[in-house]
Formats: structure tokens, C-alpha cells, sequence
């Protein structure tokens, strides 16, 4: 298995949306499996296909959850069903969201408290679950990435103006860039 170097904010792959899977094959599988190392080695709770530079409908977890669903899993072809997204500010504490695709960074976002998952797993078995809280949300941040979605595209007010301006001061935005967890030093200092 291999790790692979993360893309970063301005890689076209990351801004598009993903194409489904049409094959539950052995490079599928071996994708997965090169994916849960990646995310393991960058200190992650989710990775999706085209964070790997692969425009593919996949993502997989490593979260710790109270909904009675295994830690670790992969989601192929998902899709979410979710609660209304409350209209209110996030809490600047409790509800902070990075991505591996942003190193470094982190902002206050809010999300459905509840989202019903569905997919296929690497070998074409149907998965389906249901997610609460920080679950949900890695759930939502995950699919996201599918659709060519960053949770800094969601930010409002004051928190996009931050991360416009962190942006502009690291050179994202364009093409190219890519860090390598287990190598380069890890951007959350996990
Ligand atoms: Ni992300």
C-alpha cells in the first residue's frame, strides 16, 4: 500500500465533482486500502477520492462514533440524506472544522446534526447508517469533497474573510500543490 500526497486548495481535481464508480474491482479495493493509509499517516478522521488526486465518488473514516457504526469505513457511490443546517453562527469553539486539503487551518461551520448515509462498500455490499453530531459532520465534510466542495466554499462572514486572507498568504489557490503526511511535517501538529 502507499501513501499518497495530499492535494491542496487550487488543485482542479479538489473543485469539480467526482465521477461515479463503475467498477467494485481490485484496483477499487486497492484505492481503499491506499486511502486508509493516507488518512492514518496524516493524522485525518476522513479522506476523499479527489484529496488523493482521484476525481472518484469515494471517502473513506477513522471517527470514533456513538451511532453504532464501525470506526473505520469506506462510503463508494454515497449519498446523504440530511437535517436542516440551523441559520445560526456557529460557536467559535464547538464547532471548528479543518480539512487536509486546507493544512493548518481551521474554522467554525455549521452542519446538519443528523445525516442518513448510504453507498456501497469496496466490494458493491450496500452500507447505510445512520450519523449524529461530529459523525454527521465528517460525514457531510467527506461528501462535500465529491462535489467539488470545500468547507471554506460554506464559510460565512468574518470566517471566509479569514480564510480568503489565509489563502492568499500560503500561495493556495492554483494548481500543483500537494503535501506528503508521514513526510512533511503535519500541518495540525498531531
Ligand atoms: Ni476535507
Amino acid at each position: 500500500m502507499t501513501i499518497h500526497p495530499i492535494t491542496i486548495l487550487g488543485e482542479p481535481v479538489l473543485h469539480r465533482r467526482a465521477a461515479e464508480v463503475q467498477a467494485f474491482d481490485d484496483d477499487l479495493r486497492l484505492l481503499i486500502a491506499d486511502m486508509h493509509e493516507t488518512v492514518d499517516a496524516a493524522n485525518g478522521v476522513g479522506l476523499a477520492a479527489p484529496q488523493i488526486g482521484v476525481g472518484l465518488r469515494i471517502y473513506v473514516y477513522n471517527f470514533a462514533n456513538d451511532d453504532g457504526v464501525p470506526d473505520r469505513g469506506v462510503l463508494v457511490n454515497p449519498t446523504l440524506l440530511l437535517s436542516k443546517v440551523p441559520g445560526t453562527d456557529p460557536d467559535p469553539e464547538e464547532e471548528v472544522e479543518g480539512c487536509l486539503s486546507v493544512p493548518g487551518d481551521h474554522f467554525p461551520l455549521k452542519r446538519a446534526e443528523f445525516a442518513r448515509v448510504s453507498g456501497f462498500d469496496g466490494f458493491g455490499q450496500p452500507v447505510q447508517f445512520e450519523a449524529t453530531g461530529w459523525f454527521a459532520r465528517v460525514m457531510q465534510h467527506e461528501y462535500d469533497h465529491l462535489d467539488g466542495k470545500l468547507y471554506v466554499d460554506r464559510l460565512i462572514d468574518r470566517w471566509a474573510r479569514k480564510a480568503k486572507r489565509s489563502r492568499k498568504e500560503h500561495g493556495w489557490g492554483v494548481p500543483g500543490l500537494t503535501w506528503l503526511p508521514g513526510t512533511d511535517p503535519d500541518p495540525f501538529g498531531h
